[in-house]
């Protein structure tokens, strides 16, 4: 869980440094914050999330009646956002809105759904027998409203697995993770299982090691190969110095 938070921290501070170099050469910024609300009759009933560039900084805590930082180092930022009072009237304005809508296109417009499409990848490089976490990324989401659970050799799996809110996209449709800590074995098969309410059937993406690095040979091997190329552009170098150096023949 730890790399691809703090991987992600560095890309929106990394764009964050962008944007302000750009501001000050006057060149045109393209950066996207965006503050999604949703309500839907499924669970959950209201979501609320604010985006930079589609990286999540803050969401709503709707049963805890509070904003939370998606990441510690976001935590400064809390408290900038719109009050409890005004999330309770927008939220409001939302439900009298679907409501009427609902009865408006009920029968006249299908229903939008999107089927949702699972990856799912450790976080480290995979070394079997070394402490991992598993991530299953859960893409074209619509509506925001999936069960994510893991099965390890088709046995339920709920220890170690943290599954984050609904991350709204720029294409209107919602993205979520979940992390699952775990100990790589040869023979493994994990699988991350999507299924929607109503739904016969769910999305099932699996994972198997493949091409376990044995570190200690890793290390050494890249060890290797550097002091080989090393040595290799040093001589090389010495005997492009020697020739340039040789007055030529005809002189
Ligand atoms: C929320 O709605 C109530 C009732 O309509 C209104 O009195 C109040 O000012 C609103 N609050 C905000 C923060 O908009
Ligand atoms: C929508 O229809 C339902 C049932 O027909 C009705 O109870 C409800 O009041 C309607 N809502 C609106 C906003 O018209
Ligand atoms: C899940 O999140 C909670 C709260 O953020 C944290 O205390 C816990 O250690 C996390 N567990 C895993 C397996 O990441």
């Amino acid at each position: 869980m730890e790399a691809p938070g703090c991987w992600r921290l560095l890309l929106a501070l990394g764009l964050l440094r962008g944007a302000a170099a750009t501001a000050a050469t006057e060149a045109p910024t393209a950066h996207v914050l965006s503050r999604v609300l949703f309500c839907q009759p499924d669970r959950p009933s209201l979501g609320l999330a604010d985006t930079f560039d589609g990286d999540q900084l803050f969401s709503f805590d709707f049963p805890g009646a509070r904003w939370e930082a998606r990441l510690p180092d976001f935590q400064p930022w809390l408290g900038t956002q719109e009050s409890r009072e005004q999330i309770g009237n927008d939220s409001s304005l939302c439900r009298q809105l679907l409501s009427v809508l609902t009865n408006i296109t009920t029968g006249v417009l299908p229903e939008a759904r999107g089927t949702p499409m699972a990856n799912v990848f450790t976080a480290q490089p995979l070394e079997l027998g070394k402490p991992n976490t598993l991530i299953c990324q859960v893409g074209n989401l619509f509506p925001a409203s999936v069960t994510v659970s893991w099965q390890r050799l088709g046995e339920p799996v709920s220890q170690g697995v943290n599954t984050t809110r609904y991350y709204p996209t720029e294409d209107l449709g919602f993205l979520l993770f979940s992390y699952l800590e775990f100990t790589p074995q040869e023979g493994d098969i994990y699988t991350c299982t999507i299924t929607r309410p109503r739904d016969r059937f769910s999305t099932v993406a699996y994972w198997v090691p493949q091409n376990p690095i044995p570190s200690e040979l890793l290390e050494n091997a890249l060890c290797g190969l550097a002091i080989a190329l090393g040595i290799f552009f040093m001589v090389t170098g010495i005997v492009l110095l020697l020739k340039s150096r040789r007055p030529s023949p005809t002189e």
